[in-house]
């Protein structure tokens, strides 16, 4: 996966280097509206330690080993700000190939990185895996995703559903036009 900016770096997760990031994202004030914004249930969110983040990016490589989720780090200014990852099978019900994104750290939302890196999955997904579509699934609640994705050509797919945890989903996916 490439970059379109020469400001933003897409680099492979890396245990040492980005957990430190990871715990300041979900240490600060904003922390857990973030996980809330990603669809975490209130009551599965734990507090983050230095060691728990490590043994989740340890994760992202074993499952790109197991070719079911490539995840790449975003770096700005020498510092991670987030990840994007694409993933390769069905989960939650979300066909593969699926993308999604989080901007960690508030400071460098709204400056155009988000759509910037989904951009980037969205060309690897098309001109690497060559898949006919993209499928995702947002939080009815979360204007800002909804925002960015329509911004680059998604649409909905079919109706919000409610999951187990009483949270509302809209489905939404991107046709590719391939060739
Ligand atoms: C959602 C997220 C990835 C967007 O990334 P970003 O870098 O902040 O967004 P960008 O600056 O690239 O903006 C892309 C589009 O998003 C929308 N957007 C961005 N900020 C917005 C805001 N405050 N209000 C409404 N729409 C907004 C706009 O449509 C914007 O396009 P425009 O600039 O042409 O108007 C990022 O804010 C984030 O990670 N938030 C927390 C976690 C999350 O919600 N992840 C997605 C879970 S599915």
């Amino acid at each position: 996966m490439q970059s379109n900016r020469p400001d933003i770096q897409l680099l492979v997760p890396d245990a040492e280097r980005d957990a430190s990031f990871a715990l300041s994202w979900f240490e600060r004030p904003e922390g857990h509206a973030t996980l809330l914004s990603m669809g975490n249930a209130e009551d599965e969110i734990e507090p983050s330690t230095l060691e728990g983040e490590k043994a989740t990016l340890r994760e992202f490589l074993d499952l790109e080993k197991d070719n079911k989720q490539m995840t790449r780090m975003i770096v700005v200014d020498g510092k991670t700000i987030g990840a994007v990852w694409i993933e390769l099978f069905e989960n939650h019900g979300v066909k593969p190939p699926s993308i999604h994104i989080m901007i960690g750290n508030p400071e460098y939302r709204g400056k155009g990185i988000g759509a910037s890196v989904m951009q980037s999955a969205v060309d690897y997904v098309k001109d690497v895996l060559h898949a006919p579509a993209i499928y995702t699934r947002h939080l009815v609640s979360n204007t800002i995703v909804s925002n960015m994705n329509k911004g680059l050509g998604f649409v909905e797919d079919g109706e919000p559903y409610s999951d187990e945890n009483g949270l509302t989903w809209q489905p939404i996916k991107l046709e590719l036009s391939l060739g």
